[in-house]
């Protein structure tokens, strides 16, 4: 295919940045934030993306209050199940790939071992269960699809996360308390942006007989697992090495009781990232290291 046209949904979220950067290599991009295609809105959504006549849509909008969607689950599903089904319809209409992104939250966490793709979803919160319902919606409506399921995801641009509110929290005080029983891997939003670039790099070259081995669900984060404690370890120590100011002196550990939040999540949820590796052609980047190389890439743009 001569230079696609690729349409951007969610394009000022942590990822759809990352997005930004890695999707102009592979087409013509149109990156639209909230304002210019709003998912709460689905009956709007077919005139304004037949508008721009995308062949690829990627979608990187979604309802990611997971707390919040407890008690706005409306909201939560119009934009995390019936939008992504009205972006299938459009898709299909226009033959156009359509690739979505979704969450290790779609799992109750009680597995010890990864989570694969062919494992079946039992989400615990609304915004896991939302969330699922978008990625059947897609299933259900057309097959040209990849669904990129991930996890724990920070960048160093887009709304806060987990790191930024450690680095926070690290420079105003010498004790914070985490909790070090939920199992996870945490993943940098610009692997999330290569890993995404190159599943669509990997179809586009494909031909059309191979191409449908490449439509379905994946899984992607960075490598190695962690607790929300070793992973606030891990930041401060990083962050100390590159001169950031902190005052911590001492990280707690504590269970998820001790810290009771809205939206339950699971104990475990590492992805397996065995189906993508090969089209990846490398095993994705570890999270300490691709931690490191985020906090170096925010130390330069931030004034600290
Ligand atoms: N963050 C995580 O830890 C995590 C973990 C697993 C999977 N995921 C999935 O990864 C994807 C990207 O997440 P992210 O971390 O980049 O999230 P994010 O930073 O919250 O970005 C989501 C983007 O969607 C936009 N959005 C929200 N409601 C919208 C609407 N009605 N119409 C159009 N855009 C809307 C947001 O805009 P506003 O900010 O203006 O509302 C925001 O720019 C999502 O599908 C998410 O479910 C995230």
């Amino acid at each position: 295919m001569a230079m696609p046209r690729i349409l951007l949904l969610g394009a000022k979220g942590q990822v759809g940045h990352e997005l930004q950067k890695t999707l102009p290599t592979i087409g013509e991009l149109v990156a639209a934030g909230k304002e210019t295609v709003n998912l709460a809105v689905p009956e709007q959504l077919h005139e304004v993306i037949l508008s721009v006549q995308p062949d690829i849509i990627v979608n990187a909008a979604a309802y990611t209050a997971v707390d919040r969607a407890e008690s706005d689950a409306e909201l939560a599903y119009i934009v995390n199940q019936k939008a992504p089904t009205v972006l299938a319809e459009i898709a299909k209409t226009l033959g156009a790939l359509l690739v979505h992104i979704s969450t290790d939250y779609v799992f109750d966490g009680t597995h010890s071992h990864p989570y694969t793709e062919s494992d079946v979803p039992t989400p615990q919160s609304v915004y896991g269960h939302s969330k699922w319902q978008g990625e059947e919606g897609i299933r259900q409506t057309w097959d040209q699809h990849i669904i990129l399921r991930t996890a724990w995801v920070y960048g160093s641009q887009g709304k806060s996360n987990f790191v930024k509110t450690m680095l926070r929290l690290g420079a105003e005080r010498p004790e914070v308390r985490v909790v070090d029983d939920q199992i996870g891997a945490p993943t940098w939003a610009k692997d999330i942006g290569d890993a995404i670039a190159s599943l669509i790099q990997h179809w586009s070259i494909s031909d059309p007989a191979t191409q449908a081995d490449v439509y379905g669900t994946y899984h992607f984060t960075n490598r190695g697992v962690a607790s929300w404690y070793d992973f606030a370890v891990a930041i401060f120590a990083e962050a100390q090495a590159l001169g950031f100011p902190l005052q911590i002196e001492r990280v707690i550990p504590i269970s998820t009781p001790e810290y009771p939040l809205p939206a339950p999540r699971p104990a475990y949820s590492v992805l397996s990232n065995r189906k993508i590796t090969p089209i990846l052609g490398q095993l994705a980047p570890h999270w300490r290291q691709s931690l490191r190389h985020m906090l170096q890439e925010y130390l330069q743009n931030t004034s600290i």
